[in-house]
């Protein structure tokens, strides 16, 4: 179809007024991901972006490691898991960070990659930047290079963008 991206991720994505908490909108992507030629129409436009300039993909827990899967199945390139406390059994950086609704703590495995592997990393919504900005910690303390942040939805009103000025940011959709 004559669809854009955006007009996809538009029509497909759920609004869902004081989920987690009274107040917050929360925009649900998991039809977007159901969607099958959405989703993979998803996961081609993050990777356009960034082809040929990441060694590895990394998705942060738990929607991103679905984006991040799938991308780095269809670059052949490795993926790398960014997870909550307590998760990951080998020896871990960890950071901690507060976002829209909740704080919270990440954690990657101290040798995952070789240093000065290109990182590029995927999630789902970009609110405040607090989730992608540890994890950019979190890749650096672990010897990586950030290629840069892959999302499907911005949301604009909460700076994320300016939080991560240092870094390549790209959305497909924003509000
Ligand atoms: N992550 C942080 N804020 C969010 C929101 N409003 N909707 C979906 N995911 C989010």
């Amino acid at each position: 179809n004559n669809e854009t991206i955006e007009q996809t991720i538009e029509r497909l994505g759920a609004v869902v007024p004081d989920y987690p908490k009274p107040g917050v909108v929360f925009r649900d992507l998991t039809p977007v991901f159901a969607g099958g030629e959405a989703f993979r129409a998803v996961v081609d436009s993050l990777l356009a972006e960034y082809k040929g300039r990441f060694d590895y993909v990394a998705g942060i827990e738990a929607r991103g490691f679905l984006l991040a899967a799938a991308a780095a199945y269809a670059a052949g390139k490795g993926v790398l898991t960014v997870r909550k406390p307590g998760k990951l059994p080998r020896d871990t950086y960890s950071e901690s960070y507060s976002m829209e609704y909740s704080e919270n703590t990440l954690e990657v495995h101290q040798d995952d990659f070789p240093a000065g592997s290109r990182i590029l990393i995927l999630d789902d919504v970009l609110a405040t930047g607090g989730t992608l900005g540890a994890t950019a910690r979190l890749i650096e303390q672990a010897g990586g290079i950030v290629a840069g942040f892959g999302v499907v939805l911005e949301l604009r009103d909460l700076g994320g963008r300016t939080a991560l000025h240092d870094y390549p940011v790209h959305a497909l959709a924003a509000y």
